[in-house]
């Protein structure tokens, strides 16, 4: 079905994911083209048999529904097996045994390893003592390179490019994963305008904003209602409770914005309201059927198209 990318031009082939930062436009350019291919076999055919024989591990330290079953849906759409691990309490790390033997076990069983751990830097441990590629399906506070490949291809599938967008990220700066992620890979286009919308304690950290600082515009505000009208992108985030030791702290702070119809009135047409999901609250249920959200249907659908491409990457050369 003229799923041929050549060997020559597969950089995945046998890699780590292990930060956004991997990610060129080169290569990005090749996980939309493959991802738009997924997406068409999957809604024509159900399924396919690219990692027939193939077997992954899912290890996951920390609640997920999404990247979890998202990865599980891809492994079987593509004819791939998986061991799932989920939650530690039937595992030997309940034991003692450290994230390295554990990984070193799973890397004898499977082809591939998927892991969410609490740790910033845990995926890039896991894949140090790894003998087969480690995907990081989140690392604590630390990246999210998956969720962000899917945040990617929803917004280039909506607009066709990233080039002179206005992008505005929103709510927990300092703790969203997946905002870190997704900075990294949209700050790779010059003419892109960020925008930082986050109350003064949950900003993006000092790290990423100097590394993002010298490619494209920023603009850091507490308004969302002063950025809505000129953005094409508004991407909200929960304010990650379980980073935070002072729980009356985040209480205060868990709905300091809150998406409702009423301020979209403010937003453009064409405008997207993206959303990592799980939302505890910041965007009102009444903006689920509003046109500019995408977080339902385009995100988690796009979730496992892009993994199944990423997966097909990785794991055959072809
Ligand atoms: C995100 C995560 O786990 O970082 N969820 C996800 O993977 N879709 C966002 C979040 O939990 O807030």
């Amino acid at each position: 079905m003229g799923m041929t990318i050549d060997s020559m031009n597969n950089p995945f082939f046998q890699q780590d994911i292990l930060s956004s930062e991997q990610y060129t436009k080169d290569n990005l350019n090749i996980l939309v083209k493959v991802s738009h291919q997924m997406k068409e076999v999957v809604e024509k055919h159900g399924s396919l048999d690219l990692l027939k024989g193939k077997l992954i591990t899912a290890l996951f330290y920390e609640p997920s529904s999404r990247t979890f079953a998202s990865f599980v849906a891809a492994i079987q759409r593509l004819g791939g097996g998986f061991i799932p691990l989920q939650g530690i309490t039937y595992s030997s790390v309940t034991k003692g045994e450290t994230l390295e033997d554990t990984v070193r076990t799973f890397a004898c069983y499977s082809d591939a390893v998927v892991i969410r751990h609490p740790e910033v830097g845990s995926a890039k441990k896991a894949a140090a003592a790894s003998t087969v590629p480690v995907i990081n399906a989140g690392d604590g506070v630390g990246e999210h390179p998956t969720q962000s490949l899917l945040d990617y291809y929803t917004i280039v599938e909506r607009f066709g490019k990233i080039d002179g967008l206005t992008i505005s990220m929103v709510g927990d700066l300092l703790n969203g994963r997946t905002i870190h992620s997704l900075i990294k890979l949209v700050s790779l286009y010059p003419s892109v305008k960020i925008n930082l919308v986050s109350p003064e304690i949950l900003k993006l950290p000092e790290v990423i904003l100097d590394k993002i600082k010298k490619k494209v515009k920023i603009f850091v505000t507490d308004r969302l209602d002063s950025v809505i009208a000129k953005s094409d992108v508004v991407y909200v985030t929960r304010v990650q409770k379980e980073r935070f030791t002072d729980l009356n702290l985040y209480e205060k702070l868990k709905h300091y914005y809150i998406v409702t119809p009423q301020l979209l009135k403010k937003a453009k047409k064409s405008t997207i309201i993206m959303h990592p999901l799980p939302r505890v609250g910041e965007i009102s249920a009444d903006v689920d059927s509003d046109p500019r959200s995408v977080y339902i249907k385009d995100q988690m659908r796009n979730g496992v198209y892009t993994r199944m491409a990423l997966l097909s990457l990785i794991l055959s050369r072809n």
